[in-house]
């Protein structure tokens, strides 16, 4: 289909909400160590540079799971692609996520995260869009920019995997 995309976050003002989020993460951590999962593929952009600018111990995970199929619809099934390689055990996980949409990915991470023992586990989003929410008992903890329902990519995000490399957060807008 075709489509443009429309600037909707600059990647100065995104640069600057990660700084102060980062700051904010730091101050709140003082004198612990964070485990942070990075929620594959969306989520890569966003932690490392969160991680960057993060001045308490960082250690770092990964984890694959898919809840999308090509389109841009939530298809409500969560399934795990690529799991974790450390456990979990006594440590304060920071889950990083890109997006929190409907919330189902979340939901279903946080139920089996902490069966695996961490010491807490809170989740910090580069972007939330509240109005799409189903599963409203995911609390999230940090988020840069909260957005209206719209479809958008850049930072880590795509369309049909493309974009992800966008150093801003763009609205993909299909001509009529
Ligand atoms: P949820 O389970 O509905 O909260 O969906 C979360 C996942 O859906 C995110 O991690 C993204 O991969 C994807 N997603 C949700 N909204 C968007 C969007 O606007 N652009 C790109 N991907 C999105
Ligand atoms: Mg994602």
């Amino acid at each position: 289909m075709e489509h443009k995309i429309r600037v909707l976050i600059s990647e100065e003002d995104v640069n600057k909400k990660i700084n102060e989020v980062a700051a904010r993460i730091s101050k709140d951590y003082e004198g612990k160590e964070v485990h942070l999962i990075c929620i594959l593929k969306g989520g890569v952009f966003f932690t490392c540079e969160l991680a960057k600018r993060l001045t308490i111990p960082v250690s770092l995970d990964f984890m694959s799971v898919s809840s999308y199929g090509a389109g841009t619809q939530s298809s409500g099934v969560v399934k795990i692609i690529k799991d974790l390689d450390e456990p979990l055990e006594g440590k304060h996980v920071l889950i990083v996520e890109d997006i929190i949409d409907s919330g189902r990915t979340l939901a279903y991470l946080i139920e089996i995260l902490a069966k695996r023992g961490p010491k807490d586990i809170r989740l910090c989003t580069l972007l939330d869009k509240p109005e799409r929410r189903v599963k409203k008992q995911v609390k999230v903890d940090y988020t840069c920019f909260t957005i209206p329902d719209e479809f958008v990519v850049g930072y880590g995000l795509d369309y049909d995997q493309k974009y992800r490399n966008l150093p801003y957060i763009g609205v993909v807008e299909h001509n009529s």
